[in-house]
């Protein structure tokens, strides 16, 4: 999103975020995607494991277009430490759909980030147990992650089989790969190696919710790009391989645009 265009031109409302056997990706997108993490499977292979996929896991969910009749109130909670000191926790708690990003805690942080979790976000390197009432948004950046979270489901032996996994089955939803591509060509205009996982969430939550409010992203207040839940060890910290001015300046604008309301943390 560049300063000359407006919200209309770049949000794409028709678009559904999720993966689906119906809703799956081209071999021109699938080849864009193998480039993120240079991974050299074919097309062939991501398809097989796509059927795995579907075979454990509910299709994606088909969305109805945010619309300002109904207000389905979310919550995107980055993991910037700026949220410390904030006193956000009641207020986070307050939204029908809360969604948080990879580690994101929130035992011994509730004053300021919350206490529930409708929706975690999260990619192998991320995972962590989640609890029955939370849908686990998978983030795939390559084929390998779509097979590693059908074995993250697999019970290994007979004392498995009824173990719970990372989170209840039912209530897996898987990203689009195709939607990463859009983020990154349209929104970030290229910028950057791929878009940061927050940033996807929250261009994800433009298309779940009728009114996103937006915590915990963005420098803190002395400029480092730490975590709330990490004791500060670099204090040059910038955001890596992800454009983050860039994806903070879109924020800024959003807001400006009355599209999101951007708290900006302590
Ligand atoms: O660091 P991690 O990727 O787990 O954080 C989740 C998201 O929160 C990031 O992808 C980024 O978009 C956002 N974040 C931020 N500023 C920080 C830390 C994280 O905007 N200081």
């Amino acid at each position: 999103m560049d300063h000359k265009e407006g919200f209309s031109e770049i949000f794409n409302k028709t678009l559904n975020p999720f993966l689906s056997t119906k809703n799956n990706l081209s071999e021109g997108v699938f080849k864009w995607w193998t480039h993120l993490q240079y991974e050299r499977r074919s097309f062939g292979s991501y398809k097989e494991t796509v059927e795995k996929v579907f075979q454990m896991f509910p299709q994606g969910p088909e969305l109805t277009e945010p619309s300002p009749d109904r207000c389905r109130t979310c919550a995107v909670v980055g993991n910037s430490g700026n949220l410390n000191g904030s006193h956000y926790g009641p207020l986070i708690d307050y939204h029908d759909i809360i969604i948080r990003i990879n580690k994101a805690p929130t035992k011994g942080y509730e004053r300021d980030v919350g206490t529930r979790t409708t929706h975690h976000v999260m990619y192998p390197v991320s995972s962590s147990n989640l609890d029955n009432n939370t849908h686990l948004v998978f983030f795939p950046f390559k084929t390998s992650d779509l097979d590693w979270l059908v074995r993250s489901f697999t019970p290994r032996n007979q004392t498995e089989k009824n173990q719970r996994f990372l989170a209840k089955k039912d209530l897996v939803m898987i990203l689009n790969p195709g939607f990463i591509r859009y983020v990154h060509h349209v929104w970030l205009k290229k910028k950057g190696m791929y878009p940061s996982t927050g940033f996807l969430t929250l261009i994800l939550s433009l298309h779940m919710c009728d009114k996103v409010d937006v915590f915990g992203f963005g420098a803190d207040r002395f400029g480092n790009w730490n975590h709330y839940f990490e004791k500060l060890k670099n204090k040059r910290l910038r955001t890596g391989n992800h454009p983050g001015n860039d994806e903070f300046k879109i924020i800024k604008r959003l807001q400006l645009q009355r599209k999101i309301h951007f708290y900006r943390g302590w």
